[in-house]
């Protein structure tokens, strides 16, 4: 596979180059550029050797199954590129950030043949196209006319086979024009890649496993039992394993369809797959924190009550584990890290990484740990911290592959 690093003869020529600027907004206000800057390296690159930058993303999700059309353009409005571009130009003096407002078209077209050597094209959000998530053969033939070489360099989104990720690029390869990685992509696929195929000097491979559900994660908990030396539960998801074991769990979420397959899991991992011991239980959860009951509780959790967090015990226990790993992945906090009262699992997650900074290599996986790891001042004491929640896990279910990087193989 080749790299940006290879793509040498690009001045004045269009370089396609599929981003990930999927970033968190409300009514055009970003509250973290990190997915932004991650992609500067790239970006600042392919500008200094005079190259004109067509960059593509999605933003938020356009739910085209909504009949009603008022409600799609809502959609498309919530989700609308503009911000993003000037969120782009701050950060990125040395070219000129054009946006250009449509997906298709003699607009889109004229904005890419105005482009000077250097410059920076956004265009709207790709997700404006119903064609996109299908991968339209219609749609990715028009944007890939548009260029003359492919650069990915979007982590976030290679787990989807859409136009933009696996449509264009692979019309432009059978053309015979260059198809590349960017460094971004490079530094996830290597950091991640060590996740998926661990060596002897990785042992012991821990993973800590949170989040709401099970069934999310089966793929990823039946990959990471054939890698992993130990996987430490949390987050809403262990007490459905918790009421597979025959524990009460009050009224904590649960998948009742799961627990077959958690009780299976959880014998078939033969003492390598641990459950928290005790845990943070509250009567009332979903209000302003006002008025309710707090307790740790060892064991079963009482009627009327659910598991929020982890408790003390467990996090020493999950603590001790991981002083002992060489290589860490974590995905998914141990509690609801948004409220004060339930965040200390997941901090003592990271006060661990934090102790093992230099010891071993510590992936988180992005997505809600990654915000915490961040919200909570840890994010640099991982070794690597993924921009791409759902593509980390993918990556590790199908043992490295992603049909945004298959493709350009
Ligand atoms: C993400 O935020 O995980 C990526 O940008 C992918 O977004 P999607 O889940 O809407 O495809």
């Amino acid at each position: 596979m080749i790299t940006v690093k290879d793509l040498n003869d690009i001045r004045g020529k269009n370089v396609y180059v599929r981003v990930d600027f999927n970033v968190p907004q409300k009514n055009g206000v970003i509250r973290d550029t990190n997915r932004i800057v991650a992609a500067l390296p790239t970006i600042r690159e392919l500008v200094k050797k005079g190259g004109r930058l067509i960059l593509m993303s999605h933003l938020g999700k356009i739910k085209w199954k909504e009949p009603d059309p008022e409600k799609i353009e809502a959609m498309k409005k919530a989700n609308d590129m503009a911000p993003v571009a000037k969120a782009l130009q701050e950060p990125l003096p040395e070219a000129k950030v054009h946006f250009c407002p449509v997906t298709r078209g003699e607009a889109l077209k004229e904005a890419v043949s105005s482009l000077k050597d250097g410059e920076v094209l956004l265009v709207q959000n790709t997700r404006y196209e119903k064609g996109e998530e299908k991968n339209d053969p219609a749609l990715s033939a028009e944007w890939a006319a548009l260029a003359d070489c492919y650069v990915m360099d979007a982590f976030g989104s290679a787990h989807r086979a859409h136009a933009s990720t696996v449509g264009v690029p692979s019309i432009l390869k059978e053309q015979g024009k260059p198809v590349a990685l960017g460094y971004l992509m490079i530094k996830e696929v290597e950091h991640l890649g060590k996740c998926v195929e661990p060596t002897a000097e990785d042992r012991p491979y821990v993973a800590v496993l949170g989040g709401f559900k099970v069934s999310d994660k089966i793929k990823v908990i039946d990959s990471l039992l054939r890698k992993c030396d130990k996987i430490l539960i949390g987050g809403a998801m262990a007490y459905t394993f918790k009421k597979a074991l025959g524990e009460e769990v009050g009224c904590s979420p649960v998948e009742d369809d799961q627990l077959d397959y958690a009780r299976r899991c959880y014998e078939e991992a033969n003492g390598r797959l641990l459950l928290p011991v005790d845990s943070i239980i509250t009567d009332k959860f979903e209000d302003d924190g006002s008025g309710r009951t707090i307790l740790t509780k060892e064991g079963g959790i009482p009627e009327g009550f659910e598991g929020v967090d982890i408790g003390p015990k467990t996090a020493e226990l999950y603590k001790s584990e991981l002083m002992k790993a060489r290589l860490v992945f974590w995905n998914g906090p141990m509690g609801v890290f948004e409220q004060k009262d339930f965040q200390a699992g997941t901090i003592a997650i990271c006060e661990a990484v934090r102790a093992l900074k230099g010891k071993a290599f510590t992936v988180c996986g992005g997505g809600d740990s990654a915000s915490a790891a961040k919200e909570f001042g840890y994010k640099d004491d991982f070794s690597h911290v993924s921009t791409g929640g759902g593509a980390s896990l993918e990556m590790i279910e199908k043992d490295g592959h992603l049909p945004g990087v298959d493709v350009l193989r």
